[in-house]
């Protein structure tokens, strides 16, 4: 007999399977290689319960969603008040790509808008003999619990066509927010967006976090205690673009978008969310996974508001 959730996953799969609103990313030519009919529902319990629905172990790239998990890395590479005293926690309104500083200081709104995001890759130390994105790697896979990898092709992809990006960091070196020359922090940048994860691992990722940084199948510590609270809160406030006050409104949990199609939600104490399909919204937000986040929420009754 199928349990309540996975009878409703299921229900909520069918109602938005054959929904085709929202656009494949092309920006980054292979991203357009996605298939709009993947789609992907997973539910993960902080005791390690699973249930999923469709795609969930087909792989894409985390894009966007990393941002939230390395300003957990950084955090506690280097401590809350330097990492303040680089990025803001600030929702910017603006779109990800904005090149949005704040007067004076340079220093970018907040962590999940790209300024930010590479401001914070540049805090990661490079320690014990391994580089920032072999430390990168290896954290994110603590909250997926298993070895995750770098789609070379996506990185590529990214590195060829990310001058905006590579203007922001320039930008980020004249206000001495980034201190050495940033082509290595845009490589770092570049490749923890272009790793490889499944809607199950999203999920997974999420009750890592919502277990307050214990991984609930492996085990072993993904983030410090006292830096998953930094982390929600970024989430919370700036995690889907500028729709976030919205999103804050109407499904009530601190969640990360990417452009590769994922959406990572988190029940801080309960569960994680994973969402995967890839058209987006006009945001950047997936479409089906925005609808089905509005419903679950509803539905399960998981506003925390
Ligand atoms: O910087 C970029 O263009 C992307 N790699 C960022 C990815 C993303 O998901 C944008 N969203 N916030």
């Amino acid at each position: 007999m199928l349990s309540p959730i996975q009878e409703y996953i299921e229900l909520l799969h069918s109602r938005y399977a054959s929904s085709m609103e929202g656009q494949v990313a092309d920006y980054i030519p292979e991203l357009s290689k996605a298939d709009p009919r993947w789609f992907g529902i997973c539910i993960a319990t902080r005791d390690g319960h699973v249930y999923e629905v469709g795609d969930t172990r087909q792989s894409f790239t985390i894009q966007s969603i990393s941002k939230a998990l390395v300003y957990g890395l950084a955090l506690e590479d280097r401590g809350e008040e330097h990492v303040l005293s680089r990025v803001g926690v600030e929702p910017s309104g603006e779109a990800f790509n904005a090149i949005s500083l704040k007067e004076g200081s340079g220093a970018p709104f907040n962590p999940m808008i790209n300024a930010g995001a590479i401001a914070t890759a540049g805090q990661v130390l490079k320690k014990d003999g391994k580089s920032r994105i072999d430390r990168v790697v290896e954290y994110l896979s603590g909250f997926a619990g298993r070895d995750l990898e770098i789609n070379q092709s996506v990185y590529q992809s990214e590195s060829e066509t990310g001058h905006r990006n590579r203007a922001i960091g320039w930008l980020l070196r004249n206000f001495g927010i980034l201190d050495e020359d940033p082509n290595e922090t845009l490589e770092t940048y570049f490749q923890q967006c272009s790793v490889e994860v499944t809607c199950r691992d999203l999920a997974l990722m999420g009750a890592t976090i919502a277990n307050q940084g214990i991984q609930p199948v492996t085990r072993k510590r993904a983030i410090a205690s006292e830096y998953v609270d930094n982390v929600l809160g970024v989430m919370a406030t700036c995690g889907m673009y500028d729709w976030s006050g919205e999103w804050i409104y109407r499904v009530g949990l601190p969640a990360k978008s990417g452009v590769g199609g994922g959406i990572l939600a988190v029940l801080p104490g309960q569960l994680g969310i994973g969402i995967f399909s890839p058209p987006l919204d006009k945001q950047g937000n997936s479409d089906r996974g925005i609808k089905v986040c509005m419903d679950l929420s509803r539905e399960l009754a998981l506003h925390m508001m």
